[in-house]
C-alpha cells in the first residue's frame, strides 16, 4: 500500500518508523510519503491560512496550497482514496480499518484551525474519491493525531505486517464484541489467581468461558454494540 500525507507537521509522522508499521515500511508492504503543506506557498512568511468570509473565530486553511499540494501528489496516481480527518465526517471504526486496508493508495490531507476551505474538498472530488472521517465526537487541534491513529489501525490489517495473522481474529470489535481478559505467567500474582478453567487444557471450556467474558463485559461497558 501506498500512503501520502500531507500536512505542516511533517515530524509528526517520525513516529511511523518504529514499531511493526516502521518494519512495514522497511520490508516494502507500506510505502509512505510525507508532504509538507508549507512547500506548496509562495510567499515569504508560506502562509496556509486566512480570516473567514462571512465573519467568526479561528482561522481557516487557505486552498492555493491545498491545491498545489493535492496536484502533486495525485498526479499519475491510480485510483487513490483521499481522506481528510474531521469531527464532521463519518466516524472511524474497525469496519471502516478493514475497508481503507484493502485500497492501493491513500492519501490523508490534515487540517489545522477551524478547517480548510471548502473549494478543496469539491475540487478533490472531481480527481479522486473523497472522505472525511472523524475520529469520534471530540475535537482534536487538527487531523495528526486522527491520521496516526488511522494508519496504526488500518496499516496492522496489511497481510504480513502482524506476524501471527491469528492475533487478528480474536480482539476487540472484530467480531463485534469487547475482547476477552488475558493472563500469563505466573498462574499467582499478588494473592490473585489466573482463572483456573485457562490452566484446564480444556479448549472448548476455554472458549466458551472467553466468549462469555466479552458477552459480559460488552454488556457492561458497550451495550450500545450488542443493540447493533
Ligand atoms: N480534527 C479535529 N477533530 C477531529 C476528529 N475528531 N477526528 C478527525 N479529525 C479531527
Amino acid at each position: 500500500m501506498r500512503i501520502d500525507i500531507v500536512t505542516i507537521f511533517p515530524t509528526f509522522f517520525d513516529a511511523l518508523d518504529i514499531s511493526l508499521l516502521g518494519k512495514a515500511k522497511t520490508s516494502g508492504l507500506l510505502e509512505l510519503a510525507v508532504h509538507d503543506l508549507r512547500d506548496f506557498t509562495h510567499d515569504r512568511h508560506r502562509t496556509v491560512d486566512d480570516t473567514p468570509y462571512g465573519g467568526g473565530a479561528g482561522m481557516v486553511m487557505k486552498p492555493e496550497p491545498w491545491g498545489e499540494a493535492l496536484d502533486e501528489v495525485l498526479d499519475g496516481a491510480e485510483d487513490p482514496l483521499v481522506i481528510f480527518p474531521s469531527p464532521a465526517g463519518e466516524v472511524f471504526t474497525q469496519a471502516t480499518a478493514r475497508a481503507l486496508a484493502t485500497e492501493q493508495h491513500l492519501v490523508f490531507g490534515c487540517g489545522r484551525y477551524e478547517g480548510i476551505d471548502q473549494r478543496v474538498f469539491d475540487e478533490a472530488s472531481e480527481h479522486a474519491r473523497v472522505r472525511l472521517v472523524s475520529m469520534g465526537d471530540y475535537v482534536l487541534n487538527g487531523g495528526e493525531v486522527a491520521v496516526m491513529a488511522m494508519i496504526e489501525a488500518i496499516g496492522r490489517l496489511i497481510p504480513g505486517v502482524v506476524g501471527n495473522p491469528e492475533s487478528l481474529v480474536e480482539e476487540s470489535h472484530e467480531n463485534g464484541l469487547l475482547e476477552y481478559p488475558s493472563y500469563t505467567k505466573p498462574a499467582v500474582w499478588r494473592g490473585r489467581e489466573v482463572p483456573p478453567v485457562l490452566l484446564s487444557g480444556n479448549h472448548g471450556a476455554i472458549a466458551e468461558w472467553r466468549r462469555e467474558q466479552q458477552l459480559e463485559r460488552t454488556r457492561r461497558v458497550r451495550p450500545d454494540l450488542l443493540a447493533d
